[in-house]
């Protein structure tokens, strides 16, 4: 079964208690939270006083992707902001699996993330000690880029370790993601899809939602 994630980074910030609402009640499973600190990506967006302020109005889990530099320092301002996902690059980690077990303490689901141009061997010998793998397929920092085809390889290979030593790691995706790329990158074994300009830029959420989740069936 596959997840759609929509990327509140496309969404209308000054009303995004609305924006988050409809797309949960359009189907979204989780909320993905883009936070930028104009170090490790060139842009700058959100902190754990936004996480905070959105957990009241959805129950939807809220996976945060850290896109900053020494994530260490803010893993439990957003776990107590009310993160249920926490997921932090392997390029901003020089201790990665202590970083990894500092985000399961705060009872927070973990996950590694990975650039386009990182390979899987880098983040291979912390896989079972993740919830959750992040291919990114587009190079962090800005919505509405387009996907990087070559990350499918990246995707079959996390697919086949994780399978083969039957982990429960969900395989996810961001960056470039519509009703086409979706469905190559679940053809290649992702089973949740982040998606921003593709849903908060649509007039028609709902429509937007069921185009992408038909797409790979
Ligand atoms: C990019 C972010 C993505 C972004 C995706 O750095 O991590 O989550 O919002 O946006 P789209 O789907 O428009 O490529
Ligand atoms: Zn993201």
């Amino acid at each position: 079964m596959v997840k759609i994630a929509p990327s509140i980074l496309s969404a209308d910030f000054a009303r995004l208690k609305d924006e988050i609402q409809e797309v949960e009640q359009a189907g979204a499973d989780w909320i993905h939270v883009d936070v930028m600190d104009g170090h490790f990506v060139p842009n700058i967006t959100l902190g754990p006083l936004i996480v905070e302020a959105i957990r009241p109005h959805t129950s939807l889990p809220l996976d945060v992707h850290l896109m900053i530099e020494q994530p260490d320092r803010y893993i439990s301002q957003f776990a107590k902001a009310g993160a249920d996902y926490i997921s932090v690059h392997q390029e901003a980690c020089s201790h990665l699996h202590r970083t990894i077990y500092h985000i399961k303490e705060q009872g927070v689901k973990a996950g590694v993330v990975i650039n386009p141009a990182t390979p899987v061997a880098m983040i291979e010998p912390i896989l079972p000690d993740v919830d959750l793998v992040l291919l990114m397929t587009v190079n962090p920092g800005f919505g509405g880029q387009k996907f990087i085809s070559n990350v499918l390889s990246k995707i079959s290979q996390v697919r086949q370790i994780v399978n083969e030593n039957d982990l429960k790691v969900d395989i996810e995706v961001d960056g470039g993601i519509n009703k086409e790329t979706a469905k190559d990158a679940v053809k290649a074994g992702a089973n949740v899809l982040v998606a921003g300009s593709a849903i908060f830029g649509a007039s028609d959420r709902r429509q937007a939602l069921s185009a992408i989740r038909s797409s790979c069936e």
